[in-house]
């Protein structure tokens, strides 16, 4: 699992698209995801950046949360994944969601324009994790709320403590932690000066 972890990291392999159909199944779908989703305090009008987005799983329900007058930005460094992620928004009817091919950190998110940002089980799948927490950072409105996800049968798990102190070196200040050590959403918040 470790060397999976560094050649991932070193060899910039992300999650691999045949594993989508894993997180396309419905009861690995649902699980966590309305934990995730209620920890978030989305709002209609909202406008929230899911960072890895995958095929959607979060960006999904996230969308019709916000509703037509919110919008979701989902951005993913798999062209296959956002396929995926997109078809299943055109059946499921939703305008709302814009899809970006870009790695996290890589400068193509539009800054100080979000109310909320995920990142469910990607952080420790990004080689540059300060560039990726950076962006997320200057793309938040004050006062908005980055959600971190982490879970351990994920072999990119990283603790809280390691979150804590990624997230503090660009800035963000913790607002919660819930969960275990096992599965945890911590929600970081961009203060407001
Ligand atoms: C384990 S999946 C999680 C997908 C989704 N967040 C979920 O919880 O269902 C990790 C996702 O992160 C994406 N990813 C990995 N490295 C990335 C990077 N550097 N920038 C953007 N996305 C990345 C992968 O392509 C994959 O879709």
């Amino acid at each position: 699992m470790l060397l999976w972890r560094w050649a991932s990291r070193r060899y910039l392999l992300p999650c691999p698209t045949w594993l989508a159909r894993f997180l396309e199944n419905p009861v690995v779908k649902g699980m966590g995801t309305q934990s995730v989703l209620d920890r978030l305090d989305l709002r209609p009008g909202m406008n929230v950046l899911d960072v890895g987005c995958g095929p959607g799983r979060l960006a999904i329900p996230i969308a019709a949360r916000v509703g037509p007058t919110g919008q979701v930005v989902a951005l993913d460094v798999q062209a296959e994944m956002l396929r995926r992620a997109q078809a299943r928004a055109q059946a499921a009817g939703l305008e709302n969601i814009r899809f970006v091919h870009a790695g996290a950190g890589q400068g193509k998110v539009e800054r100080g324009v979000f109310d909320r940002a995920l990142l469910v089980t990607v952080l420790g799948e990004i080689p540059d994790r300060r560039a990726a927490l950076q962006e997320i950072f200057d793309a938040l409105k004050p006062g908005g709320v980055l959600s971190v996800t982490e879970v351990i049968p994920d072999p990119h798990y990283e603790s809280q403590n390691t979150v804590r102190r990624l997230a503090a070196t660009v800035g963000f200040t913790e607002q919660s932690c819930s969960g275990n050590w096992l599965a945890y959403t911590m929600n970081l918040v961009k203060p407001e000066r």
